[in-house]
C-alpha cells in the first residue's frame, strides 16, 4: 500500500525523499509525489507511474530544501494519475499533505467543506485532509492537526506541513502505521523502517491518534488533548544491508537465498512467553494470503501433534464479519509478515471483543499485530522487500512447527522425547533448504520451459496439499499465469476436465503413507496428455521416467512443506523472470496490505 517518508534536517531533502520512495517501492504503489518546502513555498512534483518517472521530472528542476514529504500512491479512491497523487495541497497552497489509509467520512467532509467555497482538485479521499486542515488552521499546526484527526473518520497515517511553520513537520496516525526516526542531525517519519534505515536505526513506533511534533533539531510528543507524552525510543537491529539487493537481480532471490540463515535464526531463537494451552478447547489461525497457507499447513501439524478437539484455519477477511464462535476458551493466532494487514488486525480485534486469548506471530517488531495481541512470538526474517513473501513464510512455519511441538508437550499429548526428536528434526531444516538452493540450475532451467503455460495446477494431498496452495499463489502472482491448487482426491470430483493435451501438473508428495495415491493421480493426469513436475522425497519417484522430478532430502513428513515451498518459490521466481515480469512489485500488489 502507500509508503510515507518525510525528512526535517540540514540536508537537501529531495534525494534523500527520493531514496527513501524507493526503499519503500515494495509496498506498491502506481504514482508518486514529493513537496518540498523551498525557503518560497511548497514546491510540489507529482507523477502518476513508477518512481523513474518521478525522478525525470525532478531532473528538470532545481528543486531544493531542506524539509520535505513524500508519497508513493496505491489508488483507491481516484484512478492512479498525476493530480490524485500525493502531497496534496489545501486550496491556498498553505498546507501539503501525505495520507495512508483511507478516509471513510470524506464524502461529508467535501460537502461541507465545498458549502464554505473550497474547491478540490482532485477525486482523492485524501485530499479534504489537506482542505480541513488548511480550513482548521488559525495560526497553530499542532491545533490544525488535532482538529483535523479528530474529525477524521477512518484510517490514517500522516505527514503535514505547512507554509507559515516552515521548521515543523507533523505525523500522526490511526490504523496505519507510521514511525519517526531521530539522528543527530535531522529527523524523519516513515510508514516503514527501510525508508530510513540508512539514516538511523533509532525510532519511535507511533500510537493511534498520537502525534510527532519534529523540527531538524528534535521531535515532541503530544495526544489530542495537545498534552506532552513521554516515548520509548526503540533500536532497530536490521543491518543496512538487509535492506538492499546485495547484487541479487531481485529481492525476491536475495530472500530465498537468504532462508537457511533467517531459519537457524528463528528455530533458535527461544519462545518464551506463551498462553496455557490447557485452558482452551479451540484453536483459530487466521491471516491473509501466504501467511493464510502457512496457517492452513501448520492445522495438519497441530492435529497430529496435539490431538486438540477443534482446529480451524479462517481467511482473516472472513473470520471478522462471520460472527465468529470465539470466546475464552479459545486461543486465536494471527499470523502476518507485516504487522499490519487490515483483515488480520481486525480479525485480531474481533476476536479479543469476544474474549478470545490472541497470539501472532509477526515479522515487524513493533507492528500493531505484535503489539495488540495477548502474546507475540517474532519470526526472525529480518525486512523482507519482495511482495512475494518467502523468507517470511519460511520462519512463520518454523514458528508454528514449535509451537507445535510445545502445546503438545503441554497437553501430554506427546512425550518429551518424542519432542525432542521432533525438534531436533526442526533443527535440520536449515541446512535441507541450503541443500535444496543448490539445486537452483535444475530448477531455472526447468522453469525456462514453462513460459508458455496458460494455466498450471497444484496437486497435493494432507499436508502437501496445503503447500500446493502456496505454490500455486507464488506462481500466480509474480508470472501471472493461471494456476490453481486442488487436493489429489478432488480430481476426479470436476477438476480434471481441466487437464488436457500439455497442461503443466506440479505434484508435491511428501507423505509416505500417501505415495501411491499421489502417483496414481500422477498417472491419471500424466494418461490425459499432462506433463508432470513433481517435488517429492520418495526413493519411488526416481522410478518413474514420465515426469521431471525434484528430489527433496528426507525430512519428518509434518515438516516436509518447508522444503517443498523452496522449489516451489524457485519455479515461481524463474517462471516470472524468464516471462521478464516485474517480479518484486508485481501489477495491482501491495506488500502490506493496510487497507480492506
Ligand atoms: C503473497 C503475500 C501475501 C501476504 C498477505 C499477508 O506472497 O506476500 O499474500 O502473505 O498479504 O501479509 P502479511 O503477512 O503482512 O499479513
Amino acid at each position: 500500500m502507500c509508503g510515507i517518508i518525510g525528512y526535517a534536517g540540514d540536508e537537501c531533502a529531495v534525494p534523500i525523499i527520493v531514496d527513501g520512495l524507493k526503499k519503500l517501492e515494495y509496498r506498491g504503489y502506481d504514482s508518486a509525489g514529493i513537496a518540498i518546502f523551498d525557503g518560497g513555498g511548497f514546491n510540489v512534483v507529482k507523477q502518476k507511474g513508477r518512481l523513474a518517472a518521478l525522478e525525470e521530472k525532478l531532473e528538470n528542476t532545481s528543486l531544493c530544501g531542506n524539509m520535505g514529504i513524500g508519497h508513493t500512491r496505491w489508488a483507491t479512491h481516484g484512478e492512479p494519475s498525476d493530480v490524485n497523487s500525493h502531497p496534496h495541497l489545501g486550496s491556498g497552497s498553505k498546507i501539503a499533505v501525505v495520507h495512508n489509509g483511507i478516509i471513510e467520512n470524506y464524502k461529508q467532509l467535501k460537502a461541507r467543506l465545498e458549502r464554505r467555497g473550497i474547491t478540490f482538485a482532485s477525486q482523492t479521499d485524501s485530499e479534504v485532509v489537506a482542505q480541513l486542515a488548511e480550513y482548521y488552521y488559525k495560526g497553530d499546526l499542532l491545533d490544525a492537526v488535532i482538529k483535523t484527526a479528530n474529525a477524521l473518520e477512518g484510517s490514517y497515517a500522516l505527514g503535514i506541513m505547512c507554509l507559515e511553520e516552515p521548521d515543523v513537520l507533523i505525523a500522526v496516525k490511526k490504523d496505519n502505521p507510521l514511525i519517526v526516526g531521530v539522528s543527530q542531525n535531522a529527523n524523519f517519519i516513515a510508514s516503514d523502517v527501510p525508508a530510513i534505515l540508512k539514516h538511523t536505526n533509532q525510532v519511535y513506533y507511533l500510537e493511534d491518534k498520537e502525534i510527532a511534533v519534529l523540527t531538524k533539531n528534535g521531535v515532541e510528543f503530544f495526544n489530542t488533548d495537545k498534552e506532552p507524552l513521554t516515548k520509548q525510543i526503540e533500536t532497530i537491529t536490521w543491518s543496512v544491508d538487509s535492506a538492499e539487493k546485495g547484487g541479487y537481480p531481485h529481492f525476491m532471490l536475495k530472500e530465498i537465498m537468504e532462508q537457511p540463515k533467517v531459519l537457524r535464526d528463528t528455530i533458535q531463537t527461544e519462545i518464551t512467553k506463551l498462553p496455557d494451552i490447557s485452558q482452551f478447547n479451540k484453536i483459530v489461525i487466521t491471516a491473509c494470503g501466504s501467511a493464510y497457507n502457512a496457517g492452513v499447513v501448520s492445522k495438519y501439524v497441530f492435529e497430529r501433534l496435539c490431538r486438540f478437539p477443534s482446529i480451524e484455519v479462517d481467511l482473516a477477511s472472513e473470520f471478522r464479519y462471520k460472527d465468529a464462535c470465539v470466546d475464552e476458551k479459545t486461543l486465536v493466532i494471527l499470523v502476518s509478515q507485516s504487522g499490519e494487514t487490515a483483515d488480520t488486525i481486525a480479525a485480531m480485534r474481533e476476536a479479543k471483543s469476544k474474549g478470545a486469548v490472541t497470539l501472532s506471530i509477526v515479522n515487524v517488531v513493533g507492528s500493531t499485530l505484535a503489539k495488540e495481541a495477548d502474546y507475540t512470538v517474532y519470526t526472525a526474517a529480518g525486512p523482507e522487500i519482495a511482495v512475494a513473501t518467502t523468507k517470511a513464510f519460511s520462519t512463520q512455519l518454523a514458528v508454528l512447527y514449535k509451537l507445535a511441538v510445545k502445546f503438545a508437550v503441554d497437553l501430554q499429548k506427546i512425550s518429551q522425547e518424542e519432542a525432542k526428536t521432533l525438534s531436533d528434526e526442526i533443527a535440520t531444516i536449515p541446512d535441507k533448504v541450503a541443500e535444496i538452493l543448490t539445486h537452483i540450475d535444475f530448477i531455472q532451467k526447468y522453469a525456462s520451459t514453462c513460459i508458455g503455460y496458460k494455466s498450471i495446477f497444484f496437486i497435493g494431498r494432507n499436508i502437501d496439499y496445503a503447500i500446493a496452495l502456496e505454490g500455486s499463489l507464488k506462481l500466480k502472482e509474480i508470472s501471472y499465469i493461471h494456476s490453481e491448487a486442488y487436493a489429489g482426491g478432488e480430481l476426479k470430483h470436476g477438476t480434471i476436465s481441466l487437464v488436457e493435451e500439455d497442461t503443466l501438473v506440479v505434484a508435491i508428495s511428501c507423505c509416505q503413507r500417501l505415495y501411491p495415491k499421489i502417483f496414481s493421480n500422477m498417472e491419471q493426469v500424466i494418461s490425459r496428455g499432462a506433463k508432470v513436475f513433481l517435488v517429492s522425497n520418495a526413493a519411488e519417484a526416481e522410478e518413474h521416467d514420465k515426469l521431471s522430478l525434484l528430489k527433496l532430502p528426507d525430512i519428518h513428513e509434518l515438516f516436509s512443506p518447508s522444503l517443498s515451498a523452496i522449489v516451489l518459490q524457485l519455479f515461481s521466481y524463474y517462471v516470472a523472470a524468464n516471462k521478464g515480469c516485474d517480479i518484486d512489485k508485481p501489477r495491482n500488489l501491495a506488500k502490506s496490505v493496510t487497507v480492506e
